[in-house]
């Protein structure tokens, strides 16, 4: 595991948008794996200066909360549009996010899975990390979850979540999320963690026991992952 540890969230954002170019120049066809949340904005915000070619790419979505519309401005898809898709030229027909209105989940998320597998894997998949060490939303537990599932969120990623809603009765209290197979199976990782307030579950999850109670902790047994972080506010 490579850690790179910066001065600031600009050049977190500048140093993880720098390996993800790598990748888009490298494989112009790559599949990405893509995240939400507040992490990763400002690398989304330096790939759209850099002007790189994502006509080619093909892209997946972590995760997406239930009972969200696409055009609900605080779905995962309508983030991806304001912050990437709609600022790049990426084809928008090969962009995946879990769809948070589907009347199966079941289905639809081992639909998500054999999607992925048909894609031939994600190349690079970025990632940031919940205050609580949750990755895409694959919450701390008893196990790892495998596949795309829907999730209950725990109490305080909904508190955690609630700075971008109106209120906190407006989270929705569940989420589809990518499982840790297609996440490990991925052949690069680029974890995003910015903040002083996660500075020492991060400290845990690259140094302590791999256990399910901090998801992220399982990034220890992939082998190539790169920690792109910064803990100054
Ligand atoms: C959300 C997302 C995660 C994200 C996490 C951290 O719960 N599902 O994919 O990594 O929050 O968010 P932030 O970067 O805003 O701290």
């Amino acid at each position: 595991m490579k850690v790179i540890k910066t001065n600031s969230y600009q050049e977190t954002s500048q140093k993880a948008a720098e390996i993800v170019a790598e990748q888009i120049k490298s494989k112009p066809d790559s599949v990405l794996g893509l995240a939400t949340g507040s992490s990763p904005i400002g690398m989304y915000d330096e790939l759209v200066k850099m002007d790189l070619d994502f006509s080619k790419i093909t892209s997946v979505n972590l995760d997406e909360y239930y009972g969200l519309a696409p055009e609900n401005d605080q779905s995962y898809r309508y983030f991806m549009n304001e912050h990437l898709f709609d600022r790049v030229n990426i084809r928008k027909e090969c962009t995946f996010v879990p769809d948070g209105l589907t009347a199966d989940p079941e289905k639809h998320c081992a639909e998500y899975d054999q999607k992925i597998i048909d894609l031939g894997g994600i190349d690079l998949q970025v990632l940031g990390m919940g205050l609580n060490g949750h990755i895409g939303f694959n919450e701390p537990g008893e196990s790892f979850p495998v596949g795309t599932h829907l999730v209950t969120l725990e109490e305080s990623t909904i508190e955690a979540n609630s700075r971008f809603f109106a209120s906190k009765e407006e989270v929705p209290t569940q989420a589809l999320s990518m499982g840790l197979k297609q996440i490990m199976n991925s052949r690069k990782i680029v974890l995003i963690v910015h903040g002083k307030a996660k500075e020492a579950t991060l400290e845990k999850a690259l140094n302590g026991p791999v256990t399910p109670h901090l998801p992220a902790s399982i990034l220890q047994l992939h082998p190539d992952v790169t920690v792109v972080c910064s803990f100054n506010e």
